[in-house]
C-alpha cells in the first residue's frame, strides 16, 4: 500500500545511436539468466583472475611491443633483423597464447559444470564451435604467413596486398574470431559458466584490440602508399 501517495515513474531509458555496447538497454537484459551464470562463477577464486589478467596482457604485450618497434626499430636492432624481431615477437606471443589456454583450461577445471549445459547437443555444438575456430585460425595463417600473421608490418615486413581470400572474405579479423569460437566451444564442451564467463571477456579483448590496432595497420600501410607515388 502506498499511504503517502507517491508513485514511482519508470521512465524508459534514452538510447542514443551508435552507442555500442553502451546502446544495450540493460532494463530488457534477463536478469535471472545473468544472475544465474554469474551465480555459478567464483569471481574471487584466483585462478579465474589469472586467466583474466592472461587474456588482457596477450593483446597488451604485442601492441606494446609492437609499437615500440615501429617506433624505435629497437628489436631488429636488437636481434640483427626485421625478419629474425618478428619471428621472436611471434614466438614469444605463441608463448603466451599457449599459457592463455592454460590458465583457462585450469580455471574451468577449478569450478563448477553447468548441468544446463550437460546435454549431448551442446557438447556437439561445441565441438563444431572448436572445428570452426580452427579452420578459421589455420587457414587466416596460411593466407597471411608467419610475418602476416604476427604483426610484421610495424616490422616494415609488409604484405604486397591485402589478402581478400578465404577466411578473408567471411570475416575481417578470422583469427581473432576464430581463437573466440575455440574458447567458447571448448566452454561448452566442458559444460563450464567459468568458460563461458572467460571467452566473454576473450571477446571483449579482441575487440578493443582491433579498434585499437586497425587504424594504425591502415596507416602503415597508406604512408608506403604515399611514399611509392612520390617515386
Ligand atoms: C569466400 O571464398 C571462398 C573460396 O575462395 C568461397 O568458396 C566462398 O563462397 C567465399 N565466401 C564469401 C562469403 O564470399
Amino acid at each position: 500500500m502506498c499511504m503517502n501517495g507517491a508513485t514511482v515513474v519508470a521512465t524508459p531509458p534514452v538510447l542514443d545511436c551508435c552507442g555500442g555496447f553502451n546502446n544495450v538497454d540493460y532494463s530488457k537484459v534477463d536478469l535471472p539468466v545473468m544472475d544465474k551464470v554469474l551465480g555459478l562463477v567464483d569471481v574471487s577464486d584466483p585462478r579465474f583472475c589469472v586467466a583474466v589478467i592472461a587474456i588482457l596482457f596477450n593483446p597488451f604485450f604485442w601492441n606494446v611491443m609492437a609499437r615500440w618497434e615501429h617506433r624505435t626499430r629497437g628489436l631488429t636492432r636488437l636481434l640483427g633483423g626485421p625478419y629474425l624481431a618478428c619471428y621472436c615477437l611471434g614466438f614469444l606471443i605463441l608463448l603466451l597464447n599457449v599459457y592463455r589456454s592454460h590458465s583457462i583450461t585450469v580455471a574451468m577445471r577449478a569450478q563448477v559444470r553447468w548441468e544446463m549445459l550437460s546435454s549431448q547437443e551442446v557438447f556437439y555444438l561445441g565441438a563444431a564451435l572448436m572445428v570452426l575456430g580452427s579452420v578459421l585460425v589455420v587457414t587466416s595463417f596460411l593466407a597471411l604467413g608467419f610475418t602476416g600473421t604476427f604483426l610484421g608490418d610495424y616490422f616494415g615486413i609488409l604484405m604486397d596486398q591485402k589478402v581478400t581470400s578465404f577466411p578473408f572474405n567471411v570475416t575481417e579479423n578470422p583469427m581473432y574470431w576464430g581463437s573466440t569460437a575455440n574458447y567458447l566451444g571448448l566452454a561448452l564442451m566442458n559444460a563450464s559458466p567459468v568458460g563461458v564467463i572467460l571467452t566473454a571477456v576473450v571477446a571483449i579483448t579482441y575487440q578493443v584490440a582491433i579498434i585499437f590496432e586497425g587504424p594504425f595497420t591502415e596507416n602503415i600501410y597508406r604512408q608506403r602508399a604515399q611514399c611509392c607515388k612520390h617515386k
